[in-house]
């Protein structure tokens, strides 16, 4: 999720702890219809495997894009250290390119 615009891992993040949040973004409030870029480029490139992992991917790449919308892989690496035990890495790399060659579009 994102808290304030920055990504913030939700299976750490005790609701106890949020006590000044002006917003929180879920992975459902990133688009109602699947339709931003990061979530189009998922699609595209068949990313997900078993899911666990995903929607703490896509809000990392969401964010990363919203602060850095031409990321390089250091960037990507550096921001997206989430971990993916089915070892989507490779295809998150390039689906983050990918997002980012649509918001440039845009
Ligand atoms: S897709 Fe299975 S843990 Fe990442």
């Amino acid at each position: 999720m994102h808290i304030d615009g920055a990504p913030v891992r939700s299976c750490a993040m005790p609701i106890s702890a949020v006590t000044t949040v002006q917003k929180i973004v879920t992975i459902e409030g990133l688009s109602s219809d699947g339709s931003h870029p990061v979530q189009k480029a998922w699609l595209a490139l068949d990313v997900p495997q078993c899911g666990y992992c995903q929607a703490g991917m896509i809000m990392s790449a969401a964010a990363l894009l919203a602060d850095k919308p031409k990321p390089t892989d250091a960037d990507i690496d550096a921001n997206v250290t989430n971990i993916c035990r089915c070892g989507t890495y490779n295809k998150v790399r390039a689906a983050i390119h990918l997002a980012a060659d649509g918001l440039a579009k845009s």
